[in-house]
């Protein structure tokens, strides 16, 4: 499973990186406003940012909703970098983009994917990913994982190459929910890779080694 951490905050990027598990970065239009970005140059100098912090996929979001303006943005966003991957929302033109980027040979992601219909078309479309956004589902009493779980059978019935991001995570338990099911990917909060690590036991038997250790030595 590969973890990606989703946001912009280029200091969480690189705790995560140090951290020697991190696999990629996904960003969106709100992470980037959050992290104070805004203006096209801006904006694109923080994706080479990114990309010099950590090894691997980060996903750059187009904000056209029409097919031409998508691939201008598109093509403008893969040149910047080799680890840039295109995010592209699920909608018809997108559809049609991610079609199109993926007959160039330019990298996909496919986002706000809340069905699994969303992801077939997605995969059928030639999307390098697809990030259906559990936590979103969750928040309104639907079951996220259970989306997870179908598009894997979906895509695994098929043997479909696109591969399963699992976005909008929100604690641990999703990522080994979600590990469980086979998602290809994970994004989330720097907060839901680092809690993998915690456990009572751990702290306590460390505690109780270095103090015998300790006892002995001085
Ligand atoms: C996915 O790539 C999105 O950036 C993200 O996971 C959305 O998460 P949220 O629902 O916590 O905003």
């Amino acid at each position: 499973m590969k973890f990606f951490i989703d946001t912009a905050n280029l200091d969480q990027i690189s705790e995560a990186q140090q951290l020697g598990v991190l696999d990629g970065v996904t960003t969106n239009p709100s992470l980037m406003a959050k992290e104070g970005i805004t203006g096209r140059e801006n904006i694109l100098k923080h994706y080479v940012d990114i990309c010099k912090i950590v090894d691997g996929d980060v996903s750059a979001e187009v904000v056209s909703t029409d097919f031409d303006g998508m691939v201008k943005e598109g093509e403008e966003l893969a040149k910047l970098h080799e680890q840039i991957v295109v995010k592209v929302p699920m909608i018809k033109d997108g559809v049609k983009a991610l079609k199109y980027f993926s007959d160039k040979g330019i990298r996909t992601n496919c986002t706000l994917v809340f069905s699994a219909g969303q992801a077939l078309l997605a995969a059928k479309a030639g999307a390098t990913y697809v990030s259906p956004f559990l936590g979103r589902l969750d928040d309104i009493s639907t079951d996220g994982l259970n989306l997870i779980s179908e598009i894997r059978l979906i895509y695994d019935n098929y043997g479909f190459d696109t591969q399963i991001l699992a976005a909008s995570i929100r604690h641990t338990m999703h990522v080994i929910d979600c590990a469980k099911i086979g998602a290809d990917v994970m994004t989330g909060p720097l907060s839901s890779i680092e809690g993998l690590l915690k456990h009572p036991l751990t702290d306590i038997g460390l505690e109780k080694f270095l103090a015998d250790y300790r006892k002995g030595n001085g």
